[in-house]
Order: structure tokens, then C-alpha cells, then sequence
């Protein structure tokens, strides 16, 4: 299969990587010239774990190319994938489709023959055939039809979920386009994944739905671990005992700082937004939004606590600040409301993170920036631990102890546990939905 790609983001990169290495010939568009120029060096433009190494490979097999002429990238494609961005419109919630709308347009001016038109774009319902609208209008006499194939993968986890997904969901309107669809993806049929094919508004309405469970799912726990903070239980427990009931399932039940990143915070307000514009307000979606921004906070009130209740002229090492681990995103990162706060508050704030530094710089100014964990907290007064990268898993706590001016920790993913910190010498120790450890109080 001919396939064009728009979009050379987390999703339209890793989608196109992944179909050249299904066999089909793809050519990846974007607006960005920088991109495009970086991807025709053999560098990738985001962190995404083994994705270099399968671009190199289908670069070299002649199947993989990267251009900014749109025109001639759809010239002869069986199939135009858009993955453009659809961030949160200012102002109300809405999904932005303007890049969508953008790039369908210039789709329809160069189209040469059929092809069909797939929206790879977290989408709201009814906008595939918005699509189809304003590609006819541009391009009456053009033959093509459209398709709803929203995306599932992972940040940091996107090649293995892209080439071993729990289903693809598929929405068509004609036999014709689910033809072309299930003949590109037809190594994954063969391997027996499940493929949904359904109509457009279910495709579309699959994904808020997915993502807004998910979140509903994260945002359960993160209640339930204030509560069990009160109570004095331990939320690692009850994720555990609530995990193992196989109706329930284990995932997505860690306590955290709320949850964050590109997807969850925008697709949550969008569906919010859907069921307002539809008057069936998503009440329990809308309550997820809410008690999410108060666990952000409630977090800031846990750092505030353990500073004595001032950040003024305290010393803070945060370590990790994209939105998860092995990937370089800060979109809606939690580090973005809690970094904030501190600097605010008269912090002196010293990050550490993996791959944050890149887009992190410009988003969190007034910190200084370290690579290594252990000179981070060099007389530091508190040591936060807001991203688990496996990089701070395994610290030496007993060393990091030592460096600080006063060992407080505050482990916001509940990596270690308060025996470990005492052990090591810390002092205080506060986590998330278990008992924390204050010998000062005691
Ligand atoms: N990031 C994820 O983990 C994820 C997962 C599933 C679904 N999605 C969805 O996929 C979509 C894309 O997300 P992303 O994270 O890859 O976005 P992104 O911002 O990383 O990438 C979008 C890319 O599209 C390019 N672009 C915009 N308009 C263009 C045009 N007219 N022509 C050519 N290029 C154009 C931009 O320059 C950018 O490189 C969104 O709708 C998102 O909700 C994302």
C-alpha cells in the first residue's frame, strides 16, 4: 500500500514508522520544516524508545521517507492518515480542529485518484464527516472516502502498543474504505488482534469514551488514597486486594499527583464540552476534571507541609518532571502546576529529569537544572520525587540523605516506603494514600 502520513508528532511518527515496517511504502508529512529536516538526517524529534533504530531500518529499506510537499506526498496514496494535533481550544474546553480541518483541505487539492481519508486525530463525534464536507467542497469531482481509525498507544510504550495493540477500531462508511483498511492493517489480522469496524460516530466516540474511563479509573484511586491517608490505610494495599477482582483489573490503579500528559487532561475536557453542546452533561467526567485539578493541589499542600509550611528560602530538588517516565512530553504534566508553586512560594528549585530538559526549560522558568540526582540535593531541604523514571528507583537513599541540609522526601509515586527512608535517615517521608514517617513528631 501507498500510505501518507500528516503529522510527524508522538502519534503520526510512530504510526508511520510502524506501517513502513508492515511492508507498505509510507511518506510522512509536516508543516514543520525543522522536523522534516531533522527526520531526513536520521534523527528523531521525540524521545520514544526504540523508535530510532526501526526508522533507521525502513529508511534504509526505501520505504520510509519525510518530506514538507504535502502535493506530491498524496500524489498516488491509497490511504492519507491525518495526525495532526486537536490540543484543547482556549477559552472552552473544546477540542481545537483547525490543524485537522487545515490539513483535510490541502488533502482534497492534491488528491490524484481514490483514497481514503483516515483520521488518525483523537476527533469529537461528527467530525469525519465534517471532513468529507469540506474536502468535497474544496474538490467536488475528487473520489475518496473517510474513515475513523483512532489511536491507542502509549508514550513510551507506543511501538510495542502499535504493533501489539488490544484492538484497532476501525469506523468506515463504504465496503471500499474498510477494503483499504483492513489490507493495511492486515499484518495485525493476520496475528489475530482484534479489529473493530464500525460507523464513524462509534469509532470516534470509542476513544473519548476509552480515555475518559481511564482517567475515571486514576482519578478513582487518587480519592480514595486521600481518604485512606485519613483513615490510615494503604492505598497500595487496597489498589492491590480491589486490583486482583478480575471485573476491576490491576492497571491503572497506581495513586500519583493527578493525572497529566497530552491526552487525558484535553480529551476529558473535550467530551465534557460534547456532552454540554449535546445536553447530556457527563457529569462523572466533568467531576474527574475537578477532583484531578485538586490533587494537583492537594500535592502542592503535601510539599508546603513538609517545608515547615513555607517555601520561602527553601531548597527543593525535583526529580522528573515530564508527565511519565521514558518519554520527553510535559504536556499538562503535573511538575506543571507543582514546579510553578514552589518557585512562586521563594524556592530554590533544582530539577532533574532524563529527557524533560528540552521542552521543560521554556515551561519552567526560575529553576536550575542538574543531571545528577545526588548534586541535585546538595544541602536541599526537601527532595521530591514526582515522575518514576527507573533512573530514581533504585537511589542510594542513604547518600541522598546525607547530602540534604534536612532529609524530607516526598515520594508522589510511591516508589519507596517509609521503612526505607527511615533506614536511610531521613526524617520525614510523606506519600501518597499510606502512612508517611515524621520523627520530628514523634
Ligand atoms: N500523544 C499520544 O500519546 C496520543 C495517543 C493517542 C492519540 N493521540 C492523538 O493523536 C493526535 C496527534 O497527537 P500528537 O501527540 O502526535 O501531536 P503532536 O503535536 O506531537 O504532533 C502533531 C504534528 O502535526 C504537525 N501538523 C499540524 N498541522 C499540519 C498540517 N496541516 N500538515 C502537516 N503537518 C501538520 C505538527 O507540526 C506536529 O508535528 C491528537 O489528536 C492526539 O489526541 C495522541
Amino acid at each position: 500500500m501507498r500510505i501518507t502520513m500528516i503529522g510527524t508528532g508522538y502519534v503520526g511518527l510512530v504510526s508511520g514508522v510502524c506501517f513502513s515496517d508492515f511492508g507498505h511504502d509510507v511518506i510522512c508529512v509536516d508543516k514543520d520544516p525543522a522536523k522534516i529536516e531533522k527526520l531526513n538526517r536520521g534523527a528523531v524529534p521525540i524521545f520514544e524508545p526504540g523508535l530510532d533504530q526501526l526508522m533507521a531500518r525502513n529508511v534504509e529499506a526505501g520505504r520510509l521517507s519525510f518530506t514538507t510537499d504535502l502535493k506530491a506526498a498524496v500524489d498516488g496514496a491509497e490511504a492519507v492518515f491525518i495526525a495532526v494535533g486537536t490540543p484543547t481550544r482556549r477559552g472552552d474546553g473544546h477540542a481545537d480542529l483547525s490543524y485537522v480541518m487545515a490539513a483535510a483541505e490541502d488533502v482534497a487539492g492534491a488528491l490524484t485518484g481514490y483514497a481514503v481519508i483516515v483520521t488518525k486525530s483523537t476527533v469529537p463525534v461528527g467530525t469525519n464527516r465534517k471532513v468529507k464536507q469540506v474536502m468535497a467542497k474544496v474538490r467536488p469531482d475528487a473520489e475518496f472516502d473517510v474513515a475513523s481509525n483512532p489511536e491507542f498507544l502509549r508514550e513510551g510504550a507506543a511501538i510495542d502498543d502499535f504493533m501489539k495493540p488490544d484492538r484497532v477500531v476501525i469506523g468506515v462508511q463504504t465496503e471500499r474504505a474498510a477494503e483499504v483498511l483492513a489490507e493495511i492493517y492486515r499484518p495485525l489480522f493476520l496475528r489475530d488482534f482484534p479489529i473493530v469496524t464500525t460507523d464513524l460516530e462509534s469509532a470516534e466516540m470509542i476513544k473519548y469514551a476509552a480515555n475518559a474511563f481511564l482517567a475515571t479509573k486514576i482519578t478513582f484511586i487518587n480519592e480514595i488514597a486521600a481518604l485512606c491517608e485519613r483513615v490510615g490505610a494503604d492505598v497500595k494495599e487496597v489498589s492491590k486486594g480491589m486490583g486482583l477482582d478480575g471485573r476491576i483489573g490491576n492497571k491503572f490503579l497506581h495513586a500519583g499527583p493527578g493525572y497529566g500528559g497530552s491526552c487525558f487532561p484535553k480529551d476529558t475536557q473535550a467530551l465534557a464540552r460534547i456532552g454540554q453542546e449535546h445536553a447530556v452533561p457527563q457529569s462523572i467526567v466533568e467531576t474527574v476534571i475537578r477532583v484531578n485539578d485538586a490533587v494537583k493541589t492537594r500535592m502542592i499542600e503535601k510539599l508546603r507541609d513538609l517545608c515547615d509550611g513555607s517555601f520561602n528560602g527553601k531548597t527543593i530538588a525535583i526529580l522528573g518532571v515530564t508527565f511519565k517516565p521514558n518519554t520527553d512530553d510535559m504536556r499538562d504534566a503535573p511538575s506543571l502546576t507543582v514546579v510553578p508553586a514552589l518557585v512562586g512560594g521563594g524556592a530554590k528549585v533544582r530539577v532533574v529529569d532524563p529527557q524533560g530538559r528540552r521542552e521543560g526549560e521554556a515551561l519552567l522558568p526560575g529553576v536550575v537544572w542538574q543531571d545528577d540526582p545526588y548534586k541535585a540535593v546538595q544541602n536541599a531541604d526537601l527532595v521530591v520525587i514526582l515522575t518514576e523514571w527507573n533512573e530514581f528507583r533504585a537511589l542510594d537513599l542513604k547518600k541522598l540523605a546525607k547530602k540534604m541540609a534536612s532529609p524530607h522526601m516526598a515520594d508522589l509515586r510511591n516508589i519507596y516506603s517509609p521503612r526505607d527512608a527511615k533506614r536511610a535517615g531521613f526524617v520525614r517521608y510523606d506519600c501518597i494514600g499510606r502512612p508517611g514517617l515524621s520523627l520530628n513528631a514523634v
